[in-house]
């Protein structure tokens, strides 16, 4: 079957190390499932993954990918649900593309409980946007975050697949939502999201209860000063640096909590999935390309130019 893997490992050239070609059906381990996908989508982990990142070269070829929506064994339209229980890693779980077979391929092996219907109101392109960047978003925002309980959001470096997804669900909640990027023409484009977009390190017109942080070193200060009393900053990244400054003075002044996050459950998948189907959210999809032209959408992840998701249609 074709597939995009990893072949090679190049921390500084990660594309360098990518391969599209046919690869062997993916083993299928009892209580899983063989699903047919019609759609993938992307995320920076395949970059990390490329990078060496959480993959070491002994687990090479890797399937890549985290986020696939397809058809099971009985014709049923799902969503796979990308975390898989496992006690071999300190976290106690793996995401596709990690110990086993990711989704940009023609088939992939899940545990049947990782199968989640599909809403007919979303394609299967928009519902493989949905299960890493869109779920991280939700967690962070309702559970971690308890945007309930907020006023006001701030989301960096809004022009990823996580921060869109932020910008775009605490405007669906009704939050006032503010967001940054470098780029002007991005920050024209998260303002017709329901955002006011300002230039990294800007003062924003008040404090905010929840800060949505995927940047990491470059915007942490601001997502400091930014914070209302009792603010909850929650860090699901750090793409441009892992070692931020923190003024510990702030943190107990300001009573700041900072909550690390990672993914999300079924469940919230499950909600997540309602919300865009009754609600009429959408992702926001920067690409789209057929399975043939798959190197191009990871050479556009790469760029650090998108604007939202970038997803693979299988069957186009
Ligand atoms: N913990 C989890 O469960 C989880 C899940 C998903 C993702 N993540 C992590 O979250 C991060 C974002 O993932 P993603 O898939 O949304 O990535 P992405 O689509 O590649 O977006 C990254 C965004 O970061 C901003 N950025 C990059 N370099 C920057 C710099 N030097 N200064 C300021 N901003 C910069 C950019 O925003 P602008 O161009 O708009 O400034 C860019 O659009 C990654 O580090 C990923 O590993 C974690």
């Amino acid at each position: 079957m074709r597939a995009a893997y990893a072949s090679a490992l190049h921390p500084d050239e990660p594309l360098r190390g990518l391969t599209v070609a046919d690869l062997p059906e993916p083993h299928v381990p009892d209580g899983w499932v063989p699903v047919d996908v019609r759609a993938s989508s992307l995320n920076h982990h395949d970059l990390w993954s490329l990078r060496g990142v959480g993959l070491p070269a002994d687990r090479l070829p890797m399937i890549l990918g985290c986020d696939a929506a397809g058809v099971d064994p009985d014709g049923a339209e799902v969503v796979v649900f990308p975390v898989v229980e496992d006690k071999a890693d300190p976290r106690g779980y793996s995401l596709f593309s990690e110990r086993h077979p990711g989704t940009i391929a023609e088939r992939l092996a899940a545990p049947r409980e990782n199968l989640i219907p599909k809403p007919p109101e979303l394609s299967f392109v928009e519902a493989a946007c949905l299960p890493t960047a869109w779920l991280t978003a939700y967690h962070m925002l309702v559970t971690r975050g308890r945007i309930a309980d907020a006023s006001a959001v701030l989301v960096q470096g809004a022009g990823g697949g996580v921060s869109t997804a932020a910008v775009v669900l605490a405007a669906a909640l009704g939050k006032r939502v503010y967001a940054t990027s470098r780029d002007a023409g991005k920050r024209e484009r998260i303002a017709a999201l329901g955002a006011t977009a300002v230039e990294p390190g800007a003062r924003l017109a008040e404090r905010v209860d929840v800060v949505i942080e995927s940047v990491g070193a470059p915007t942490f200060d601001h997502s400091m000063k930014c914070s209302a009393p009792g603010a909850r900053i929650v860090v699901c990244g750090a793409t441009a640096g892992h070692r931020a400054e923190i003024d510990l003075r702030r943190v107990f002044a300001m009573q700041l909590e900072i909550l690390g996050s990672s993914m999300g459950t079924a469940a919230e998948l499950a909600g997540l999935l309602e919300l865009c189907a009754t609600r009429g959210v959408r992702p926001v999809i920067d690409t789209t390309v057929p399975f043939s032209e798959v190197g191009s959408a990871f050479a556009r992840l790469a760029s650090g130019d998108v604007f939202g998701k970038v997803a693979v249609d299988h069957q186009a």
